[in-house]
């Protein structure tokens, strides 16, 4: 199998909140790792960290007064590179009692830093898609044309002509309607679903080692949203392209994933394989995930359970984290065994099956 292609080790991104003078921790704590040819699918609430641990791994977060550490190791083609290597040389932390107090940044060099390790890993290595593609698009340039470049910057392919032969082949390959048409349309005049297709184009034609896809079907109406699935689906059997694919929705996770992250107050709270981790029946399980699978209006679960609608209770403060199990307030397994622990003590993701690791204290030793 060899080491994963991307790794991540307890990521930490946290952002500093002015007015509340104190850290948000967006991710805390994050492990997982994406093997070649893998989908894995990453699911959590809103606010739960998935798009936070994405962009860490692209170098898409500001060098505002936040933290970054951890490390994420990515193994492409131009072979083993340490993305948040350095970037403690421009920081320099204040803590109290263990809690970090204040920052001090090196603003401008940490950015070139960032700049620096990350400029030949975007497009090539790790490209991404984003929920909002027109916002991802330059907006004063022809679809076609942004797709040629893309093409010209990252692959051995420099001949303008043959750039753009290959860009309307994707254009094509991702099925879009009149791709000879749509080649010379700039970004405004494309709906949504077009947009989309030619932001997985644009993706796809750096042939990246990974693909990051964050929430691709969301704002897309239902039509639309099962043929970008399905085109996806397709993608994936045919390029078997190592892919992060965050999503919301559990069905959209289902279809495409081998393994899964559930994220709950920006940490991994179960990990496994995709038939695992998604069977409602299956045991152990983390309770926020059986909750989360309670709330997909199945016609099963209608006909259970009545209506559903989303994990009842708040989600956690990003600021005043809990001391103990992050769900513990929401959480309707407690067992008197173990609330006490629960409180108090945050758990750790612990193996539970080969392969399947959950964040629970029902599955102490
Ligand atoms: N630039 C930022 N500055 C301050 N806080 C931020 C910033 N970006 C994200 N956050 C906070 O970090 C937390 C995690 O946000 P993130 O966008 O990763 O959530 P998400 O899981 O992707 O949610 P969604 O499903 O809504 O996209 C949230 O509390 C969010 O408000
Ligand atoms: S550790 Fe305790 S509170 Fe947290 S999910 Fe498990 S049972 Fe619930
Ligand atoms: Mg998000």
């Amino acid at each position: 199998m060899g080491a994963p292609l991307l790794e991540i080790e307890n990521l930490r991104t946290y952002f500093y909140s002015p007015g509340k003078q104190a850290f948000v921790r967006a991710v805390d704590g994050v492990t997982l790792a994406i093997a070649r040819g893998e989908t894995l699918g990453v699911v959590g609430e809103s606010g739960s960290g998935k798009s936070v641990t994405a962009l860490s791994s692209m170098g898409l977060i500001s060098a505002g007064p936040g933290v970054i550490s951890g490390t994420i190791a990515f193994r492409g083609d131009e072979g083993e590179r340490h993305l948040l290597q350095g970037l403690e040389d421009y920081v320099t932390l204040h803590e109290r009692d263990g809690r970090i107090m204040e920052v001090s940044k090196d603003e401008t060099g940490w950015q070139a830093h960032v700049e620096r390790v990350m400029a030949p890993v975007r497009g090539k290595g790790i490209a991404m898609i984003f929920q909002n593609p027109r916002s991802a698009l330059n907006p004063f340039v022809t679809v076609g044309h942004q797709i040629t470049e893309a093409i010209r910057l990252h692959t051995p392919t420099k001949d303008p002509r043959d750039a753009k032969a290959r860009a309307l082949d994707w254009l094509e390959r991702v099925k879009m309607d009149s791709p000879r048409l749509r080649f010379d349309n700039y970004p405004y005049g494309l709906s949504g679903g077009m947009c989309q297709r030619a932001m997985i184009a644009m993706a796809l034609s750096s042939e990246p080692s990974l693909l990051i896809a964050d929430e691709p079907t969301t704002g897309l109406d239902a039509t639309i949203q099962s043929k970008i699935v399905g085109l996806l689906a397709e993608l994936k059997s045919e390029y078997k392209i190592a892919t992060m694919l965050i999503s919301h929705d559990i069905r959209v996770i289902s279809r495409l994933a081998d393994n899964v992250a559930v994220m709950y107050g920006g940490t991994v709270v179960e990990y496994g394989p995709a038939p695992d981790v998604l069977a409602a029946r299956f045991n152990p399980k983390h309770p926020y995930t059986a909750a989360l699978l309670a709330s997909i209006p199945s016609a099963q679960n209608v006909r259970d359970h009545g209506d559903l609608s989303a994990v009842e209770g708040e989600v956690p403060d990003a600021i005043d984290v809990p001391r103990g199990c992050r769900f513990y307030a929401r959480c309707n397994r407690v067992t008197d065994d173990i609330r006490n622990t629960c409180a108090r003590q945050e758990p750790e993701l612990r193996e539970v099956a080969p392969g399947h690791r959950v964040r629970c204290w029902l599955y102490g030793e």
